[in-house]
């Protein structure tokens, strides 16, 4: 049996991979857009959306390049957040995933257009009969990552952020700005893999309960990496966010606070896959890796 760390390594370079395909090649008057899309999405993420979209699938032997690419189009979306994330105007971050930010390599405005043309290429792959030859279910996939993406889930959550609109000591309103900007698009990546598998119900509804700890979780962890990691492993700047004015759980419930609540989450996810047994190892092992991870 594969450890956690070479399948999340396996799905990494298997993303790599299918990215360097579907993302549009370099040429003609706009090369310099297209040069960036594949600078920002082919960097060095550690794809775990991609790993949720791919484990929860496999519980179900879904069919594995509709997995890929439905993966591939949640990576496109989730890299031009990060893309949109960094710029001057919202976090104005100039190292992400070890590299400069595409703005800071390209320009502002070669940024803005390369974020937009991730978010459009994603909705391209999921149309394409390639993905699934259902279109109904292409359809529901389309849906489900607009959903997740747009006005109701990470651009809110994105909007939340940036406007400080959540008041000191309001716990409820930070929770759910996390589960906006960050939990929204980790729950559609676990749903998307039990959708293609057509998990029975009651599978998908321990998927996603397991994915909605997993995404407050995974904010919670990035909030403690910007308090406590080094920007030598984290690939992006550390102790910023305070220094912003950031409110989140950390700053709310303090470092160990913050850890135990982590800790909480971390044992709620796993108790939701109960009833998948041996079967949902993976997805098991990765709530202590996003825990423990220092990058
Ligand atoms: C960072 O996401 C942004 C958040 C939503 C907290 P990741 O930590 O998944 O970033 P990459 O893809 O590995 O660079
Ligand atoms: C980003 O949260 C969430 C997104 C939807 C992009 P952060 O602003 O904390 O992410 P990092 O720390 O820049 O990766
Ligand atoms: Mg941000
Ligand atoms: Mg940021
Ligand atoms: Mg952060």
């Amino acid at each position: 049996m594969q450890t956690l760390d070479a399948r999340l390594r396996d799905i990494a370079d298997r993303m790599n991979a299918a990215l360097d395909q579907l993302l549009p090649r370099v040429q003609g008057p706009e090369a310099r857009l297209l040069e960036a899309m594949r600078y920002a999405a082919l960097g060095a993420g550690k794809r775990l959306r991609p790993f949720l979209t791919l484990e929860a699938g496999a519980m179900f032997d879904a069919d594995e390049s509709a997995l890929l690419r439905t993966a591939a189009a949640i990576e496109c979306i989730h890299t031009y957040s990060l893309v949109h994330d960094d710029l001057p105007c919202m976090d104005d971050d100039d190292l992400r995933r070890g590299l400069p930010t595409l703005h800071r390599q390209f320009d502002e405005a070669t940024a803005v257009l390369a974020g937009d043309g991730l978010l459009t290429h994603a909705f391209e792959i999921l149309s394409d009969p390639a993905t699934h030859r259902d279109p109904q279910m292409r359809c529901l996939l389309i849906a489900g990552l607009a959903r997740a993406a747009g006005a109701h889930g990470m651009v809110a959550g994105q909007m939340i952020d940036m406007a400080g609109a959540t008041v000191a000591g309001d716990m409820a309103a930070v929770a759910r700005m996390n589960r906006l900007k960050t939990g929204a698009l980790i729950q559609f990546s676990v749903e998307a893999g039990a959708l293609i598998g057509a998990a029975p119900d009651d599978a998908r509804h321990a998927l996603t309960r397991y994915a909605t700890n997993v995404g407050t979780l995974f904010q919670m962890v990035d909030d403690l990496l910007d308090v406590e990691g080094a920007a030598a492993e984290t690939g992006k700047a550390v102790d910023k966010d305070a220094a912003a004015g950031k409110i989140n759980l950390v700053s709310l419930l303090g470092v160990e606070g913050a850890r135990q609540q982590v800790r909480l989450l971390a044992a709620q996810a796993k108790e939701h896959l109960a009833l998948f047994g041996s079967r949902s190892k993976f997805l098991s092992e990765a709530v202590d890796f996003i825990v423990e991870r220092r990058y």
